[in-house]
């Protein structure tokens, strides 16, 4: 039991509190006013795709006015959403397409008539077609289009928006779009895969740059996913395998923009990668950024494996282990959260965090006109409270942004995983608030986001917290 007498808790008045959505997940309108196919369009249109795709997305395209009103609604302060490279390139370079632009003005113009902060993502995952042609992220030339398309990006809105994203978690659209072919464009192996991954962390202190040349005044980060990562047993193998799993996972997009290089003391056979790292590359990939954004949804348990050769280990799955689970098969653990931003803070050159993502998915079916999801309300609880305990540590965790708005089209996985505050009714798009939003809208009321109902969930957690692993 905890005995000692806890003060009460607050997050910092300054605190961001936010919700982040995508231009694919979302927008829809994918061949209208201009627009040209995005790798996402023709991966998911594709015969071999069963999991429906994003044509319409949540339409928010036609609807961005009514959700960025929900954005205020829930006394958030922060809109975070992505720009899709062709709507606003249709071919990837050349032609602007002013349509495009116009789209984007109405929405931060919206945010900033609300009093709303707009926070741009300059790529997340959408890339236009026409550059998947000549190779995307494997061709070295990404590194020209994506500085093209960063200057247009910042010279048309940087003098309205002054937080900027680069990239939505290089990982995950390099790993799963290029070495698994889970995610457009659909592409496999380890060349494939190193090549884009240098082309990608290369980009991020491009961007970086231009972010800072364009925009004054400017908050610049990019965002990683994470996973914690912990052994299957104390056995040293696993340590290990946990370990490997821990750098390709935590560490391989950070360590290079911290001028620390690849991490290649852990993961010995990324000396690959060295093929694709031209002279310059080390200066190039290197940025100050004023923030690292923090992706976070689920636990990693890791144990030795023979396969596949390199990494040497794999995930014990969640289902195996009898935990508790989203509609993903990932499991929920909101201590996660808070061991990610005690990983991410120590390293010294790390400025200010962001959770610019953390959320969770379940069916949602709505009942009686009601959606009852207390599992989010308990994921966002239990989250809210570790990272208030990080700051109480000194951690410099500046913002939450809730993973997601609107249920939206959620990648490989299509419509059927709700991550929404909203829930979205895919065939005509209405919207219905779930038991969550109406829960975040009273949290954050307070003007000082007191919250005593943190308090409590994090005193519950504190007393149990060393007993895991
Ligand atoms: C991505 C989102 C995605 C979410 C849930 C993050 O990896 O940035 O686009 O929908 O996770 O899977």
């Amino acid at each position: 039991m905890l005995t000692k007498k806890v003060k009460a808790r607050l997050f910092p008045k300054d605190f961001l509190w936010g919700t982040t959505i995508s231009s694919y997940q979302n927008e829809g309108a994918h061949a209208t006013d201009g627009k040209k196919a995005s790798i996402w369009d023709t991966f998911t249109n594709h015969p071999n795709f069963d999991k429906g795709n994003g044509n319409e997305g949540n339409d928010f395209y036609n609807n961005y006015k009514e959700d960025i009103e929900k954005v205020k609604e829930l006394n958030l302060d922060v809109f975070r959403f992505s720009l899709s490279w062709s709507r606003i390139l249709p071919d990837g370079t050349g032609e602007i397409n002013p349509k495009g632009l116009e789209f984007y003005h109405n929405v931060i113009d919206y945010c900033l008539a609300l009093d709303i902060q707009p926070w741009i993502t300059l790529y997340h995952w959408d890339l236009p077609q026409s550059l998947e042609d000549q190779g995307g992220w494997t061709n070295r030339k990404i590194l020209d289009w994506f500085a093209t398309y960063v200057e247009i990006c910042t010279k048309a809105f940087g003098n309205k928006v002054k937080n900027w994203i680069v990239l939505n978690e290089p990982m995950t659209f390099v790993g799963l779009g290029y070495f698994m072919g889970m995610h457009a464009p659909g592409k496999k192996g380890a060349n494939n895969f190193l090549a884009a991954a240098h082309h990608a962390t290369v980009c991020q202190g491009i961007g970086g740059r231009i972010v800072r040349k364009n925009v004054p005044k400017a908050y610049i980060g990019t965002t990683f996913s994470c996973s914690y990562v912990t052994p299957s047993s104390r056995l040293s193998k696993h340590k290990k395998a946990a370990n490997r799993i821990d750098a390709l996972l935590n560490r391989f997009f950070i360590e290079p923009i911290l001028g620390m290089g690849y991490p290649k003391d852990t993961l010995v056979g990324l000396n690959a990668i060295e093929v694709f790292v031209k002279e310059n590359d080390k200066e190039l990939m290197q940025f100050d950024f004023d923030f690292i954004g923090i992706q976070y949804y689920f636990r990693i348990v890791a144990k030795f494996s023979l396969l596949p050769p390199i990494l040497f280990a794999t995930e014990v799955p969640a289902i195996e282990r009898e935990v508790n689970i989203n509609n993903m098969g990932m499991e929920i653990y909101p201590r996660g959260l808070y061991k990610m931003i005690e990983k991410f803070s120590a390293y010294p050159k790390v400025k200010d965090l962001i959770i610019s993502e953390s959320g969770v998915c379940f069916d949602d079916p709505i009942i009686n006109g009601k959606i009852k999801d207390k599992q989010r309300i308990k994921y966002f609880k239990n989250t809210f409270a570790y990272t208030l305990k990080a700051i109480e540590e000194g951690k410099k965790v500046k913002g939450y942004f809730i993973w997601t708005l609107v249920d939206n089209f959620e990648w490989a996985e299509g419509i059927k995983t709700r991550f929404g505050l909203y829930h979205n009714n895919f065939s005509n798009h209405k919207r219905t608030a779930k038991k969550s939003a109406i829960w975040l809208k009273k949290f954050l009321k307070t003007k000082n986001k007191t919250s005593q109902e943190t308090l409590k969930v994090i005193s519950k957690k504190e007393a149990v917290l060393e007993n895991y692993n």
